[in-house]
Order: structure tokens, then C-alpha cells, then sequence
């Protein structure tokens, strides 16, 4: 489960101010997948950050999975991130001059797992995203589909319980955005809290909640019927 509490978050230059969080509140509980909209610069991408801890924040309170973070050092944060936290963004983020088996072992070295269970792994989320025919492919012998699906293995191979997506379809037409989506609802399905940003309004849609970012507030909370208990 995922609590923040008026959590602030200032960006400061010489000349200006950015108030990005202005007591954003917002709870995430175990298994949900919700989409977060909003208008550019309304602090998305922030929250994201805050909530994956790749950011430090101002003000408030955010509790992780039964932990108070606030006030966590840089290496606390960063020990918590590779267990339990995957992220995928809209530019993929692989190494070019890497194939498919390595691009997904760069965030489990860091681990500290032994070469077999860090096969086993690559292995296995490659499968879940159906490319475990191309390990030995490079990121540039794929479409831009097939990439983002490379950087969901690589976030999954880290077994985190919760996945943060930052516009992950923003660079890809709307069929390939379509599976990449159908591919992040599998993921769901098997207990990964996912906490999605995008632009898309027929994305969000499909996802298990809505909610909406404006002006550094969740400003709208929309809890939209699972598909599968409308039908059933
Ligand atoms: N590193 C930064 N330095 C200064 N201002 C920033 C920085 N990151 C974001 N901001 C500002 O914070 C606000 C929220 O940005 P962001 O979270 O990226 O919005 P979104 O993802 O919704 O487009 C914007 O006004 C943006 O310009
Ligand atoms: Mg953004």
C-alpha cells in the first residue's frame, strides 16, 4: 500500500519558484492499477518520482507497503527502490550497444543475486512480455513495441510489487500502445500494483481507477467498474 499525505514539492532556481506538489493526498492500496491524467506540468511526473523515491520532497508524509519514508537517507531510499519498485518511461531508456538477456540483468547486478538466478529471472520476464526468442538481440532490431516491452522485463525482472509507468505508450502508435497496455493489465492480474501516467484518455480508461492531477492536487478521483465485474 502507497499513502502520501499533503506531500509538497518545491523546485527552486535563482529566479523562480515551482510549487510541482501542493498537499498532494492520494492512497494506493495492494493490487490496484490506476491511471493518473492530467494537463502538462501539473506535477505528474513528480509524483511519480516522489512515489518511486527517485525524489526527495519538501513536506508531508508518504508511507510505502507499511514503512514512514519521509524522511529516509539516500540509501535507504535507493535499497527500497530496486526491491520492490519497477519503472518504465516513455523513451524506454535501453542500452543500445546491449542485447535483450543484458539490457534486463543492468538493474539486478545491483542486486547481488548469483548468475544463475539472475538467468532464471531474465528468462522468465522476457517470457511475460513474449521475447524470450530474442535475447540476443539488440534494442535496434526491435519496434518501438517491442522495446517498451524489453524495459517492462527489465522492470519486472526485479519482482517489485509495485510497477510506476510514465507515459509508457507516449512514443508508440495507438496498436502497439494497445498491447503494451493488454500486457501491463496481465501484470495485474497477478498482483503488481501498477500506477500508470498517460495522456491517453482510452488508456486510463482501461485501467482499474482514474485519477486526476491538476495543478500539483489530485483533483478528481473517478473509480471506474473493473471491466471483468461489469461483464460478470
Ligand atoms: N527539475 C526541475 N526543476 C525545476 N522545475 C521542475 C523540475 N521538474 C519539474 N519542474 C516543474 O514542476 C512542474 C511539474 O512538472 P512535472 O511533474 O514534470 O509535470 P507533468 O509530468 O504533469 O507534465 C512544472 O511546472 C515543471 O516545470
Ligand atoms: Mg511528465
Amino acid at each position: 500500500m502507497l499513502t502520501m499525505t499533503d506531500i509538497k514539492k518545491v523546485f527552486r532556481t535563482d529566479v523562480v519558484e515551482t510549487h510541482a506538489l501542493r498537499d498532494f493526498n492520494l492512497q494506493v492500496d495492494e493490487g490496484e492499477f490506476v491511471a493518473v491524467t492530467g494537463p502538462s506540468g501539473s506535477g505528474k511526473t513528480t509524483f511519480l518520482n516522489i512515489a518511486g523515491l527517485l525524489e526527495t520532497f519538501d513536506g508531508g508524509i508518504y508511507q510505502l507497503d507499511g514503512e514512514d519514508v519521509s524522511h529516509f537517507n539516500d540509501k535507504q531510499r535507493s535499497r527500497m527502490r530496486n526491491e520492490k519498485i519497477g519503472f518504465i518511461f516513455q523513451s524506454f531508456n535501453l542500452i543500445p550497444d546491449l542485447d535483450l538477456f543484458d539490457n534486463v540483468d543492468v538493474p539486478l547486478r545491483y542486486r547481488g543475486f548469483n548468475s544463475a538466478e539472475r538467468k532464471r529471472r531474465i528468462e522468465q520476464s522476457l517470457e511475460t512480455v513474449g521475447l524470450a526468442n530474442r535475447m540476443k538481440h539488440l534494442p535496434a532490431q526491435l519496434s518501438g513495441g517491442q522495446q517498451q516491452r524489453v524495459a517492462i522485463a527489465r522492470a519486472l525482472a526485479g519482482e517489485p510489487r509495485f510497477l510506476l509507468a510514465d507515459e509508457p505508450t507516449g512514443n508508440l502508435d495507438s496498436q502497439m500502445a494497445t498491447s503494451v497496455m493488454e500486457l501491463l493489465k496481465s501484470i495485474n492480474d497477478t498482483g503488481t500494483t501498477i500506477i500508470m501516467v498517460t495522456h491517453d484518455p482510452q488508456l486510463a480508461a482501461e485501467a482499474k481507477r482514474n485519477i486526476q492531477v491538476r495543478d500539483g492536487r489530485v483533483s478528481e478521483v473517478d473509480n471506474v467498474m473493473p471491466l471483468k465485474a461489469a461483464t460478470a
